[in-house]
């Protein structure tokens, strides 16, 4: 079993293209040496990906670049969207889909978001496809059907080999940006459940390949707990991700 470690910083809707440039300019020199055994992406806002992609190409660095969204549609009247080969045209290798964000403020259902997932990898690019249950979902125990149909109806119509690529985030909703968390074992539960629900829908090969992420007040003094827990492949960090210093601490955690 060889999947590689994926830290992903998710910047939201924070950071000017200027200060993404120097964001990732800080952080490239503080991991560095990390690159080869730790993929480390970073997702600027829309705004912020040609800057981003110009300074990771012009410097080469390592760093993986992703979009927080994207349409489904090639292209169309869907004012304020952005279509899939935009983002490749930017050399985009990830998109983030679904995250609780957009499935609350945006009306996102599972449904729009296999759409995106499907469209994603039609591009050519990567799903980060997140998944993760309310406060009130979790009091139920009813964490795992929830997340579990999540996996199912956002992953579904794959091929086993897109399905082998796919990287699923687990996000309590109640840990994003709250500073609580579950313990390591409660969430690497939930990602063995989730790499289950992709073995079940794919074949073993897809769950031994499919990467889990864990998000949800990632720090660096809590990392490697997470990262020391078998289905825990890496981190979506959020608020954590703005700041060069800690974000370059969660990376090393993951070594
Ligand atoms: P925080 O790390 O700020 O809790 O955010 C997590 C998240 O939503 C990443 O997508």
């Amino acid at each position: 079993m060889s999947r590689r470690m994926l830290v992903a910083g998710n910047w939201k809707m924070f950071t000017t293209s200027g200060e993404g440039v120097i964001l990732i300019q800080d952080l490239t020199g503080l991991v560095r040496d990390c690159w080869d055994e730790v993929e480390v992406a970073v997702c600027p806002p829309f705004t912020g990906l040609k800057a981003a992609s110009t300074v990771i190409e012009i410097d080469g660095l390592s760093i993986a670049l992703g979009a927080q969204d994207m349409h489904w549609e090639a292209e169309g009247a869907f004012t304020g969207a952005v279509a899939p080969r935009m983002l490749t045209d930017l050399r985009c290798n990830y998109v983030i889909v679904g995250h609780s964000e957009r499935r609350e403020y945006f009306g996102e259902t599972n449904e729009t978001v296999n759409n995106k997932v499907r469209a994603v990898f039609g591009a050519g690019m990567v799903p980060i496809m997140c998944v993760g249950e309310s406060l009130a979902t979790r009091e139920a125990l009813e964490t795992e059907s929830f997340v579990r149909n999540q996996v199912m109806e956002g992953a579904a119509g794959l091929d086993s080999a897109q399905a082998s690529k796919l990287v699923v985030a687990y996000e309590p909703i109640w840990a994003i940006g709250t500073g609580r968390t579950p313990t390591p074992e409660a969430a690497n539960d939930v990602c063995r459940s989730i790499r289950a629900t992709i073995g079940a829908m794919y074949g073993p090969p897809a769950a031994t390949s499919v990467r889990v992420l864990y998000g949800g007040s990632v720090k660096p003094e809590n990392a490697k707990m997470f990262f020391d827990e078998p289905d825990v492949d890496g981190a979506l960090v959020g608020g954590a991700a703005l700041k060069a210093d800690s974000f370059a601490g969660i990376v090393k955690a993951a070594l």
